[in-house]
């Protein structure tokens, strides 16, 4: 039966009907485990925060009374709580978007402020591995959006842009506007994607595999698909160009009715 007759009623049991019940469950399905996701990310951060406090507070305390072998081992344990912690957030932050808990907090803002901020967060990173970084946002334009969200959306980009460009290549973010609306842009002279990588780089928990520069950096494959549920959730669209060897340009567009005069 097709759902184009819709004059039709529909007998129970029929194909549609199994198929909707196939949908209802797989949605359940798929809600409980965003639940137990946010429940569990939420638990393990407790304890996590509570290795990270003592860790610092015996790097300060006692860390002149260690021999630098010590010294390195709590750099160690401090540096690997961080970055578990960094993946927690991701996996609630994504669980919470799924089971749409994230409301958003709208307020008049400014785009060169967003790309400002993000820059701030990579710019240690980038200069470490002597990557260019240059940017021009328009201070003039405002937009009506949740600057949290949106920060997380550039912030995310940035740090792909520095992890996945070689040591000496060129990032630069811009913030602007076009006939579609309001945008930021970060693009990148790093390994770049396949049109096929570009799918697959967009799936939560999916990263590019079989590039071997990619597999050597950390990471759980949640940044992309995090700001592109969040540019999504304003509307807005993630557009990803790349080209393997190349370079990546990945543009947030906002919808032109968020741009404030
Ligand atoms: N700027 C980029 N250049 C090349 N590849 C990228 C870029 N951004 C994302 N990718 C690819 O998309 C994948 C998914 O990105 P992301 O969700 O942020 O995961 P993660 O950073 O944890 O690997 C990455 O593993 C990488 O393969
Ligand atoms: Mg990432």
């Amino acid at each position: 039966m097709t759902a184009s007759n819709s004059n039709m009623p529909e007998a129970p049991g029929s194909a549609d009907a199994a198929l909707r019940m196939a949908l209802d469950e797989a949605q359940r399905v798929n809600r409980a485990k965003s639940e137990f996701l946010a429940h569990t990310s939420h638990e393990l951060r407790t304890p996590l925060n509570a290795i990270i406090g003592f860790a610092e507070f015996l790097q300060i305390k006692a860390g002149a009374r260690l021999d630098p072998r010590e010294r390195g081992y709590l750099d160690d344990i401090v540096q690997a709580a961080f970055h578990l912690q960094a993946i927690i957030q991701g996996i609630l932050d994504f669980s919470r978007l799924e089971a749409g808990q994230l409301p958003l907090s709208e307020e008049p803002m400014r785009l060169a402020e967003t790309v400002e901020a993000s820059l701030r967060l990579v710019r240690n990173q980038a200069e470490s591995k002597r990557i260019g970084l240059t940017h021009a946002a328009d201070p003039a334009l405002r937009v009506l959006a949740d600057p949290t969200k949106l920060r997380q959306v550039c912030t995310n980009l940035l740090s792909n842009a520095v992890k996945f460009t070689k040591p000496g290549g060129e990032i630069r973010v811009e913030a602007g506007e076009d006939e579609s609306g309001p945008y930021i842009r970060v693009a990148d002279s790093g390994v770049g994607m396949s049109a096929e990588d570009i799918e697959r780089a967009q799936k939560p928990y999916m990263r590019v595999a079989n590039n071997p520069f990619v597999a050597k950096e950390s990471g759980v494959g949640l940044g992309l698909p995090i700001a592109k549920a969040l540019t999504e959730l304003h509307g807005g669209t993630l557009d990803i160009q790349s080209t393997p060897g190349e370079g990546t340009r990945i543009t947030m567009r906002l919808p032109g009715a968020r741009r404030l005069t």
